[in-house]
């Protein structure tokens, strides 16, 4: 094993030539999470356990991968920056396009994992694997789940099957899509899933079986580049949601602020009411770009077309949901400036 950071780089053991290579990029997490008791899985600092005391905690990863690791970051993911986004996604790209690496782990934080993984499914530039994983309990835990998630997720990371399926979750011996997948839950173990179409396949004991493809374009069929969103030039875009009694006093607020685009988390298939309805149609006549998603956690959003959508210039985000359909809003924005339909064509393929 191989570990370095931004100041320092030491061999650990002789590499085994025959096993897949694998970089473990940490950032934090409840996975790197510590509290003063064992009992104690809710109060505990995230991310300040590093990542060799990670791998240390999993002997058996020498079994499957010569294994090089990187701490990118010290972070709890509820604090996720757009600029660590980038650091995060050139790093993935510039070791995978080393004949050295063969694979990519990244741990990661629970709270926003879909978001940094959709993320990546879509800025990936190589079709070997890329797999994140998590833990709901702090490595300190009675029965802390991150030491398996991490074992399990090298294993999809060093497996042939893996390549060409774009970015990956591994959560609780289930292997999911970066596009499906969400959290479900605020404290249970089994707390990702892919409400709409299931998992792809599962992981354990080492054994990694698909039992679906991902048909959607992703990684090297994708238009999008993590480069156009260097130097800080993330377009903005926020999210708004629709409830009972909401007014449009947010949006006009975004607008008077200079967003590029906003989503908004609707009712049931995405509906609005009519007072922020109003507002973002407001919105879109000033050129922003409006993205309808809903708040519901599973199902997708129909495009209504002349009903409401065409007439009010809204897009619909499909399966999506708020947080995602943020994520691939600022990276087409990013990627250029397209008229609505070609905003719809890009909500519908992606
Ligand atoms: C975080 O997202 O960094 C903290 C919560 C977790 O990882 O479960």
């Amino acid at each position: 094993m191989t570990t370095s950071s931004s100041s320092s780089s030491a061999s650990h053991n002789a590499p085994h030539s025959a096993l897949p290579r694998i970089a473990v990029l940490a950032t934090g997490g409840t996975i790197a999470g510590s509290a003063q008791d064992a009992t104690s899985t809710a109060g505990y600092q995230a991310g300040v356990v590093g990542v060799g005391q990670l791998l240390a905690a999993v002997p058996a990863l020498s079994t499957l991968a010569n294994i090089h690791a990187e701490q990118v970051a010290s972070i709890d993911s509820k604090d996720m920056s757009l600029a660590l986004w980038t650091t995060l996604a050139q790093r993935v790209n510039k070791l995978l396009a080393s004949d050295d690496i063969d694979g990519i782990v990244i741990t990661h934080g629970t709270d926003t994992l879909e978001e940094t993984a959709y993320l990546l499914h879509l800025t990936v530039k190589s079709a070997k694997p890329v797999v994140l994983t998590a833990a709901m309990r702090p490595s300190s835990a009675l029965s802390a789940d991150g030491p398996l998630n991490l074992l399990n997720a090298v294993s999809v990371a060093a497996h042939r099957a893996a390549h060409g399926q774009g970015v990956l979750v591994a959560f609780n011996n289930r292997i999911h899509s970066a596009r499906d997948v969400v959290k479900t839950s605020t404290f249970a173990v089994d707390a990702f899933q892919s409400p709409e179409v299931g998992a792809l396949g599962w992981v354990q004991d080492g054994r990694v079986e698909f039992q679906r493809r991902v048909v959607r374009p992703h990684t090297t069929a994708t238009e999008f580049a993590i480069e156009a969103t260097a130097n800080d030039a993330w377009p903005a875009v926020e999210i708004v949601t629709s409830y009972a009694g909401v007014t449009r006093v947010m949006v006009d607020a975004l607008v008077k602020d200079g967003v590029r685009g906003i989503v908004v988390a609707g009712t049931g298939n995405g509906s609005i009411h009519v007072s922020l309805q109003q507002g973002l149609a407001d919105a879109v006549a000033q050129g922003i770009a409006v993205v309808r998603a809903s708040r519901v956690g599973s199902g997708h959003v129909m495009h209504n077309g002349a009903a409401s959508d065409d007439a009010l210039g809204f897009v619909s985000a499909n399966a999506l949901n708020a947080y995602k359909a943020r994520v691939l809003l600022m990276l087409a924005l990013a990627a250029g400036n397209p008229a609505r339909a070609a905003l719809q064509d890009v909500f519908d393929l992606y």
